[in-house]
């Protein structure tokens, strides 16, 4: 981040909407949370339990959408004062491991500060590091795990502030050359300069035309409107997400990755580099990252979404999508032993309707390692699907958010961790969680990479292990009832963070080695860390990150063998 064409914009505070007190407390509809205590060995939770506002099922909306949405006047009910999400009660209520003082003492050194207010967090704390490059800036997806960790520590004012301030960035004209970038583009970072002389306070704000390779934060947006959703679960603060300029913003997002244009599939086309793994990777297409975000953000903003009748507009489009995504997704991208059995026999040239072979994938493109790994227990979201095209290797972030955003339907989410408990060692070995799997060497390295030396094989974006998936796992956990698994994971990532200086990732088939180029001190390892304790400890804290199942998306699935074991 250091080209001087990158937008430089005396911007203002956030004056005008953005930090009065909010004195509105939630209008939100009574609904009921799902029944945590079910899923945990150990159930302690005393909540009062409510239907949450995100919690209207697509049923009701489809209902709604033809009957004049009289439904939702019914269920909401408004001047209602709802906390379901509480703040952290459980904060001293029980013994913290050591390393956890340690991490919030790095989380806070890590603020950034915009006129006096803290505004979001760095990449990296990493002094010893020769070169900063843009680790010194606020990256959106990186604000993610702090914002959530302040909002489980009962601190929503950081995350309420970063909201706002990445709004105003989302209205600025951004160009990358001559070329005019669509209008709901959310930066992938910003930095705050200060000047002590002028004693005044700049941002520069990165949309890709500064990232190295110009690549387009796709992912962004989503996390602005599923970390909007997790605010607002969490105070009970509906003020904020109703706001004329929240709602604009979600708008900007949706009309963006809605338009319609040239595709048959309801999956958003992506160009290489568009979410954390931003370099080339192969995982242009249709990316399963991108994919289950755009998933989730989708149903969180028909969550936030007003009923007045533009928002109803947008309401119809996002359950269309919504119906067509869920279904393209689970037929096409799930893989369990029994579907890969069909497509190695998958005959080839079909023409027609009738086609069973959709999209034409030989089956002598099936990688011969795919065959090893797949367990008879388990299954996943494979990578990309398009035309003649199945990426078979397994990415975290996607499966993860596919369980908890209820992409995955509960007999998958079940099949994905059994996957993770069947292929510990490669998924997991000593350090979680491998960004995905399996790396790509050789040949194959050197075309799909473009020879990149940060991206060798076990390292980096190309199988290497990121501790900041481990909140994405333990709330993938916490969802399925498989609290095990994450006291395992959070067990490895305990004897090695604190020690190792909080690295960005690990290398090696078993994510055994600091990694070859990890930043020290990285925040979002410290803050997924933090998630990761503090979702255990008070597993109702799930509910800012996880949705709940909706009856009406019901899959018409017919195989797996996994789904009955
Ligand atoms: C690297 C990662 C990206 C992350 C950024 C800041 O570019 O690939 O996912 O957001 O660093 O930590």
């Amino acid at each position: 981040m250091d080209r001087q064409d990158s937008i430089k914009v005396n911007v203002d505070g956030v004056r005008g909407f953005g930090l009065r007190n909010v004195s509105s407390q939630a209008s939100i509809s009574e609904m009921d949370d799902f029944d945590l205590s079910k899923l945990l060995d150990k159930p302690r939770l005393n909540i009062e339990r409510k239907r949450s506002f995100d919690e209207r099922s697509l049923s009701e909306l489809s209902i709604g959408l033809t009957r004049g949405l009289e439904i939702y006047e019914s269920t909401y009910s408004p001047g209602r004062s709802v906390l379901d999400t509480p703040t952290s009660s459980a904060r001293n209520s029980f013994e913290p491991h050591p390393i956890v003082a340690d991490a919030w003492e790095a989380l806070r050194r890590s603020l950034v500060h915009f006129r006096g207010q803290p505004m979001g967090t760095i990449a990296a704390y990493d002094h010893a590091s020769e070169e900063v490059l843009n680790y010194d800036q606020v990256f959106v997806r990186d604000f993610v795990p702090s914002a959530l960790a302040f909002l489980m520590n009962g601190e929503p004012d950081i995350v309420k502030n970063f909201l706002l301030k990445t709004l105003q960035l989302q209205g600025w004209e951004k160009k990358i050359d001559r070329f005019k970038l669509g209008e709901g583009v959310m930066p992938a970072s910003f930095k705050v300069l200060h000047d002590p002389v002028r004693k005044t306070d700049t941002i520069v704000a990165d949309f890709g035309e500064s990232a190295i390779g110009r690549v387009a934060p796709v992912d962004s947006g989503f996390w602005w409107i599923i970390l909007l959703r997790a605010y607002t679960k969490s105070t009970g603060d509906l003020s904020l997400a109703e706001t004329p300029e929240c709602q604009k913003g979600i708008k900007l997002i949706m009309t963006l990755c809605l338009s319609e244009g040239f595709d048959t599939f309801p999956t958003l086309l992506c160009a290489d580099g568009c979410s954390m793994i931003d370099r080339r990777m192969g995982i242009y297409g249709y990316p399963i990252e991108i994919q289950a975000l755009f998933f989730m953000s989708l149903r969180c903003a028909l969550a936030l979404l007003k009923h007045d009748e533009e928002g109803n507009e947008f309401i119809e489009r996002i359950v269309k999508r919504l119906h067509a995504l869920s279904y393209h997704m689970r037929s096409y991208f799930w893989l369990d032993f029994q579907q890969l059995n069909d497509i190695y026999r998958y005959k080839t040239e079909e023409y027609s309707h009738t086609a069973v072979n959709k999209f034409n994938v030989i089956p002598d493109s099936i990688p011969e390692w795919v065959f090893d790994f797949m367990p008879m227990r388990g299954g996943y979201f494979i990578g990309n699907v398009s035309p003649a095209r199945m990426d078979f290797r397994w990415f975290a972030l996607g499966n993860c958010i596919a369980i908890l955003s209820c992409l995955a339907t509960p007999e998958q989410a079940s099949a994905i961790m059994d996957l993770i408990e069947e292929r510990w060692e490669e998924l997991v070995g000593e350090m979680p969680l491998k960004i995905c799997y399996p790396a790509i060497e050789s040949h194959e390295w050197r075309i799909v990479t473009g020879c990149d030396p940060k991206n060798t094989r076990w390292s980096y974006h190309n199988g290497g292990s990121w501790p900041v998936l481990l909140w994405l796992l333990t709330a993938a956990c916490i969802k399925t009832g498989r609290i095990q698994i994450a006291r395992r994971a959070i067990d490895l990532a305990e004897s090695r963070l604190l020690k190792d200086g909080w690295p960005e990732y690990y290398d090696g088939t078993l994510g055994r080695y600091v990694g070859k180029q990890a930043r020290k001190y990285q925040t979002w390892s410290i803050a997924g860390y933090l998630v990761a304790k503090m979702m255990l400890e008070d597993p109702s804290h799930l509910g800012m990150i996880s949705l709940e199942v909706d009856k009406q998306m019901k899959p018409i699935m017919k195989r797996s063998s996994s789904w009955t074991c």
